[in-house]
């Protein structure tokens, strides 16, 4: 269309010899004489410009240029996100490198810890902003072809027709432009949350491996290694035991793994309880009497095909899933029981209290001696999933220690309560399987 323009040939009578890009329309009227490229003598064709197009002209010329603002704006910002994500990539990365140059004990294999949490990582956002960059390169040349057509407009004069087609088409380029930038702004904005939600799990997974290196530094308080600990309960009482510094998050699947060696009788009592506010039993786990181990879930009760009150070191697991409310009981990496409709459909409800060795009345206090548990208790490790049965069994037959990705099992997050109660060393892996 534009070419049309050249179809005509003006020659104008100007007081100026020239009007350049950029100056202001100062009111003079130009008389121009229009002579058609044929060399026709008659050219049809007066122009007398029309004062308010300057104007218009100016104000179009106005919008593109913030419109170009913006998406140099909207680059500048995108590239910092960018910069961003490469920096905690790479700390992850050399933290990653740190990590499994400290690995420690026959067979440790917490490095799948990293693994397992940067499975979770969604796919890195470089591709979106790759196109995004493209995309607003394009509408960038798009833009200062609209300026050229617009400088070349200023500098002709032509028919009011031909003007008016050519504003309509400025128009035009101009809406879908400002369409094209909100669309971006919307993009940008899914970006940015996508960005902010990489960058909270980069955060998180960080965070994990920077507790265990600190603990490996500061050599896990008198023990070889930060997991190499145990929590003995001698006596049963209503004040000795054990308190978790963390809590749950809300959670819809859960696996639940720990040593245990206790000759107690008639039942060990209560190795684990967790209490949250209007739900004291949430989760527990406890032998009373004479009934087997039974798993509490939201005050419904199942009981387990366990047993471990023979005085020896037992590895048990306990999986469960919201989900028809299915769990399995593993012993010594055997899974000899599994059921379902324990408290289905329910969800972990978060923040509430864990304790080792006393059954909870109200949320962290009122134990019962009677339900205590005597005995000594390691590795308490939580999942918010369902192990596999080989990670289960790998654990329980020492070839492999994978610390829970929601309470790991550290000096640092275990308190002891009451006098009598203690941390001791942990005897190594292979002197607690039972059959060695
Ligand atoms: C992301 O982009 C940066 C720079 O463009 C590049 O160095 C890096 O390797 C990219 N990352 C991935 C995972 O493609
Ligand atoms: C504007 O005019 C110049 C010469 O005056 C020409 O080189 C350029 O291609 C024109 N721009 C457009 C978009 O037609
Ligand atoms: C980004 O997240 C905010 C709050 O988290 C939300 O209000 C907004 O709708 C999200 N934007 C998009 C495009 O998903
Ligand atoms: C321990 O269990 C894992 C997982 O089932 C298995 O691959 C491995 O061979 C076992 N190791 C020993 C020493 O039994």
């Amino acid at each position: 269309m534009f070419y049309l323009l050249y179809g005509l040939l003006c020659f104008c009578a100007m007081e100026r010899a020239r009007l350049t890009r950029g100056q202001e329309d100062d009111g003079k009227r130009y008389i121009c004489r229009a002579v058609a490229i044929s060399g026709d003598p008659s050219c049809p064709v007066t122009l007398l410009p029309d004062l308010s197009v300057g104007g218009q002209e100016e104000e179009l010329r106005n919008t593109v240029m913030q419109l170009r603002e913006t998406i140099s704006q909207q680059k500048e910002t995108i590239s910092k996100q960018l910069g961003t994500i490469n920096e905690l990539t790479t700390k992850l990365s050399l933290c990653a490198s740190a990590t499994n140059d400290r690995k420690y004990g026959k067979g440790g294999s917490w490095g799948k810890d990293k693994q397992n949490t940067m499975g979770d990582v969604p796919r890195d956002p470089n591709d979106s902003i790759e196109n995004l960059g493209k995309t607003m390169q394009g509408l960038k040349d798009r833009l200062e072809n609209l300026e050229q057509m617009r400088a070349n407009v200023s500098g002709v004069s032509f028919p009011s027709e031909l003007r008016d087609l050519l504003q309509r088409r400025l128009g035009e380029l101009e809406k879908q432009l400002l369409k094209k930038v909100s669309s971006l702004e919307e993009e940008k904005s899914v970006l940015s949350n996508a960005t902010a939600a990489y960058r909270m799990k980069t955060e998180s997974a960080l965070n994990a491996l920077v507790e265990r290196i600190s603990e490996l530094e500061k050599g896990g308080g008198d023990f070889k290694s930060p997991e190499q600990f145990k929590l003995c309960l001698p006596q049963r009482t209503n004040y000795l035991y054990g308190r978790i510094t963390k809590t749950l998050p809300e959670m819809y699947a859960f696996t639940i793994c720990m040593w245990i060696r206790s000759s107690s009788s008639p039942g060990i009592g209560t190795p684990f309880s967790y209490g949250v506010p209007g739900q004291a039993n949430e989760i527990v786990l406890i032998e009373w009497g004479n009934n087997p181990i039974e798993l509490l879930i939201n005050d419904k009760v199942a009981q387990l095909p366990l047993e471990v009150r023979d005085g020896k070191w037992h590895h048990i697991c306990i999986c469960w899933t919201t989900r028809d409310g299915q769990w399995e009981a593993y012993q010594d990496g055997e899974r000899l029981g599994a059921g379902d409709n324990l408290a289905a459909w329910h969800p972990i409800k978060p923040g509430g209290v864990i304790i080792l060795g006393q059954e909870q009345d109200v949320v962290g206090g009122r134990f019962d001696a009677g339900q205590a548990f005597v005995g000594e208790l390691s590795q308490v490790n939580i999942w918010d999933r369902i192990l596999k049965p080989t990670e289960i069994q790998s654990m329980a037959n020492c070839s492999s220690y994978i610390p829970g990705n929601v309470i790991s099992w550290l000096a640092s997050n275990v308190e002891v309560f009451g006098r009598g109660a203690s941390k001791r060393p942990l005897e190594i892996c292979r002197e607690r399987v039972p059959n060695a």
